[in-house]
């Protein structure tokens, strides 16, 4: 899996992790917390430099007292003095505005000071920064072939697919196709890398992987916060944007891809892009009867407000918080099988989970006694672990069925989540040490805008209207109906499933 780890010999050489957007919420809420997860693990050599560039007027020491509490309340190991002043020792702060040519100068000095073979630039800006700062960057003299240059970026990759095309373009012809990490932080969560292990390192799930066992897949993302201060952001984004058409994407092709030819990040994401250039129903004929929009109101007891009266959002917004869709593949494997997507903010309940819902037996015998669903699903947050329901005999006489369950709860067990890295912290070891495995490619990202794409021109065309939720509830009616129009049985499943509850029942009225 590891294609391109440079030699041991190579990371001893100093190595300067330069963040652009330092005083954002990105970089307080994910970025300080991982580099700290990673100093306290011993992972960053001793003259590891994180140097936080910005436009405000800090000192280093008057930076990391701002940057004190978001630390405290985002690592994920012991907060103290003693940590955090060795933790200090890596982080440097850089007045400078990224839009002025005559600053990179100065951060030329800075970088010949420091004398670093590897250089990598975090983007932590919105995409109409991209393009410049690497132009910026570049102009300076700053990417000298001395040294080695990686950039990461952050979704959004652009406004639509022109500006993503030409934001990718950019990049690749600054710094080199292999040198542009496009980051999915899902990617690094552990139980979307256990994916392809539950698949393929079990005959068991492997041979049953397909439209003649499975009779549906959902993949759901919800969660109860809102909109927080990304007001302007999420505006322009929307649901959509903002988590299904990357991380819930990167779910849905691990789920229904081949098995890879094998673990290169290369191998990987070929099978990915199959998955994602065949799916069916997302097109400008059919999008409007495949895909729901919605936005949430105030919750019914009043204590969260609408989206549209956040700060910074439009007080007509029409930016969808809440997505639900269905698609099918255009592969005789998947033929018939529906997947429905979710992700909303303000629902009921945070969760991050998949399910397989397996057909139901056709012999004659158990028919008769009203069997379940069999239902996997693969839990991904806030628990990580492996839920399967099944049918089995009542105990005592006679042959009724019941319900019950094998429970794999992985994070229950103190060790498993001493040695899980929050996403981020891997996804930044994985960068300093070169390795792309488990970084977005273009061409998945291109393909992904191409949906996109199409259902803005869709609304545009006012082909898709827009339901409401209240706050705090599973989001629009509509949803549930998309379910039942593909299929009557078809239901959302609840994360928390049990006995007598297998299917969301929490839809508002009307
Ligand atoms: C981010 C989105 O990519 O993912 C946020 O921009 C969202 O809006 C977040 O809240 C969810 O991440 P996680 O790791 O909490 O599921």
């Amino acid at each position: 899996m590891n294609s391109r780890r440079p030699k041991m010999t190579d990371i001893a050489k100093r190595t300067v992790f330069t963040i652009f957007g330092s005083t954002g919420d990105l970089t307080y809420r994910k970025l300080l917390p991982a580099f700290y997860n990673l100093s306290y693990r011993k992972k960053l050599s001793d003259d590891f430099i994180v140097l936080c560039v910005g436009r405000k007027a800090y000192t280093t020491e008057q930076y990391l007292e701002i940057a004190k509490p978001w630390l405290e309340k985002g690592v994920r190991f012991k907060f103290n003095d003693v940590e955090l002043a060795s933790f200090a020792k890596h982080v440097r702060y850089v007045h400078m505005d990224m839009t002025q040519a005559i600053d990179y100068q100065v951060l030329e000095t800075i970088y010949e000071d420091l004398g670093a073979a590897t250089h990598i630039y975090y983007l932590a800006v919105a995409p109409d920064f991209f393009q410049p700062v690497a132009q910026h960057l570049k102009d300076a003299g700053i990417l000298k072939v001395s040294r080695t240059h990686r950039v990461i970026v952050e979704k959004p990759f652009g406004k639509d697919l022109a500006s993503a095309q030409a934001i990718n373009m950019k990049l690749t012809e600054i710094f080199g196709s292999r040198n542009v990490f496009r980051i999915d932080h899902y990617l690094g969560k552990e139980m979307i890398q256990n994916i392809m292990t539950l698949r393929f390192a079990n005959g068991m799930f492997e041979s049953v992987w397909d439209k003649d066992h499975i009779d549906f897949i959902q993949i759901s993302a919800t969660e109860t916060v809102g909109v927080e201060n990304r007001g302007p952001y999420y505006d322009q984004a929307g649901a959509l944007q903002d988590m299904v058409q990357n991380h819930l994407f990167q779910i849905l092709s691990l789920i229904a891809m081949d098995v890879p030819k094998s673990l290169t990040a290369k191998d990987i994401q070929a099978r990915q892009i199959e998955v994602l250039k065949n799916i069916e129903g997302l097109d400008a004929e059919d999008v409007a009867k495949n895909l729901v929009l919605g936005q949430y109101t105030q919750s019914l007891d009043g204590k969260h407000i609408a989206y549209r009266n956040e700060d910074k959002v439009a007080p007509n917004s029409s930016t969808e918080t809440f997505a639900a869709m269905q698609v099918r593949l255009k592969d005789p494997k998947w033929e018939g099988v529906p997947f429905y997507i979710r992700s909303g903010k303000r629902m009921r309940q945070r969760a991050t989970y998949v399910v397989i819902g397996f057909k139901r037996p056709l012999n004659e015998l158990f028919v008769q006694q009203n069997p379940s669903q069999d239902l996997l699903l693969i839990k991904i947050q806030p628990e990580e672990g492996i839920y399967f329901r099944f049918n089995a005999k009542k105990p005592g006489y006679g042959s009724d069925i019941s319900r019950v369950s094998m429970d794999f709860c992985q994070s229950c067990n103190f060790d498993n989540r001493i040695n899980t890295p929050e996403a981020y912290e891997r996804l930044l070891d994985e960068a300093i040490l070169g390795d792309d495995t488990l970084f977005t490619s273009w061409e998945q990202v291109e393909t992904t805008w191409r949906f996109a794409q199409t259902i803005r021109n869709a609304r545009k065309a006012g082909q898709i209207k827009l339901h409401f939720y209240p706050a705090g509830t599973d989001g629009p009616q509509a949803a549930h109906q998309l379910l039942e129009s593909q299929n009557k049985q078809h239901r959302w499943i609840d994360y928390e499933l049990s006995e007598g509850n297998d299917a969301l029942n929490h839809y508002p009225e009307g």
